[in-house]
């Protein structure tokens, strides 16, 4: 059993998130402007050989039990069952998982599945066609409710889905959503949105806190608390008289960075130590050059070393990162 990863202040890592490309079919407006960003050049980008070796590394060497497939849209990625099922044939006891805005998911759910995806986390900011073609600049919202119907029809379960309220924008839709998950099987998570977009057009008041979120639940539902799974973003309740889950990511109002057990991998192969860190460790170019296990996980250890307490989103000392959302992995 390999020694734990761990900081400066005892937290134990044992999640990594691994973005898989900086690219996205959606346009979504609190994430990236229409005309899209610079993406990372192929050649940048870490190959499945390298994706599986740094996770290897991971698994063995560092205690990582955890593993969530991200982007940009990790769908996009060519050949994602087959890495996902190399993924799968390194460890059976890592847990692997996906973050998608679930386009492609009507088609590719049951083959990820086969090849060993456990879950799926799925955006969906509204219900109403002409509102998601207004929020991600495109017409896919048929698609996204395809793609979660095939994500439960294959196991993929928890089906969760990921909502942003934004102010103004599908604030009024909370409740409706809460009600969409409850009916057909999936847990709804409602999350607080943080200044990571690509813009820089964040602002705090457009932002919907998790009391106002909670507010408008409970003018629907009765809510009976079910509390935090181990270091989870999500705090969850349980409708009362269903068997239906919702949760609060509430990153910015309460933060839960004094938990973190999560580390980072961009698609083009530097491990982040936090979504909010100001430096980067290049495990790419280690990679590249040749380095041995010993000397990567000697590299991460000490990426993890220097990590910071955790982000100062409400504060004046906030400074964004370096990298966009789409570009970090969610
Ligand atoms: P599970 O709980 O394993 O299902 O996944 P998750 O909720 O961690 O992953 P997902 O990719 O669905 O992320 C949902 C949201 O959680 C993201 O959109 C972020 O807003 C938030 N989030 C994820 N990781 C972090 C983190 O390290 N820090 C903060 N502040 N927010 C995070
Ligand atoms: N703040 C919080 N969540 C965000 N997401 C995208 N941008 C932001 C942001 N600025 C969400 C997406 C997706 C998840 C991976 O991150 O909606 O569900
Ligand atoms: Fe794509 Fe996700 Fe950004 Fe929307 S929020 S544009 S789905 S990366």
């Amino acid at each position: 059993r390999p020694a734990p990863l761990v900081d400066r202040f005892g937290r134990v890592h044992t999640d990594l998130r691994v973005s898989l490309t900086d690219r996205c079919n959606l346009r979504c407006t609190y994430c990236m402007p229409a005309e899209g960003l610079d993406w990372l050049p192929r050649p940048e980008l870490l190959t499945d050989d390298e994706v599986v070796r740094l996770v290897g590394v991971a698994a063995r060497r560092l205690g990582i039990t955890s593993v969530r497939l991200t982007g940009g849209e990790p769908l996009l990625r060519r050949g994602l069952p087959g890495l996902v099922a190399r993924l799968s044939a390194l460890d059976t006891a890592l847990e692997l998982s996906l973050t998608t805005n679930g386009i492609g998911l009507a088609r590719g759910a049951a083959a990820l599945r086969e090849a060993g995806l456990h879950r799926v986390n799925v955006s969906l900011d509204t219900l109403r066609p002409e509102r998601y073609a207004e929020i991600t600049r495109r017409d896919r919202l048929t698609d996204v409710l395809d793609g979660l119907r095939a994500a439960r029809a294959a196991g993929l379960a928890p089906v969760k889905v990921n909502t942003v309220p934004v102010r103004g924008v599908n604030d009024d839709e909370i409740a409706d959503l809460a009600a969409f998950g409850a009916e057909h099987g999936y847990r709804t998570r409602f999350i607080e949105s943080m200044p990571l977009d690509a813009q820089g057009a964040w602002e705090r008041d457009r932002m919907v806190t998790a009391d106002e979120i909670l507010d408008r639940l409970g003018e629907r539902f009765d809510l009976i608390p079910v509390g935090r799974p181990d270091n989870a973003p999500a705090e969850e309740w349980r409708i009362a008289g269903t068997e239906a889950v919702v949760g609060v990511i509430a990153s910015v109002t309460r933060p839960f960075c004094g938990g973190c057990d999560r580390v980072r991998l961009t698609a083009d192969g530097q491990l982040r130590n936090c979504l909010f860190a100001t430096e980067e460790s290049d495990l790419r170019a280690l990679l590249r050059g040749g380095a041995d296990d010993a000397a990567i996980e000697a590299a991460w250890r000490g990426a993890i070393a220097g990590k910071g307490p955790g982000h100062t989103i409400d504060t004046p000392a906030f400074r964004r990162p370096q990298r966009p959302m789409s570009a970090i992995g969610g």
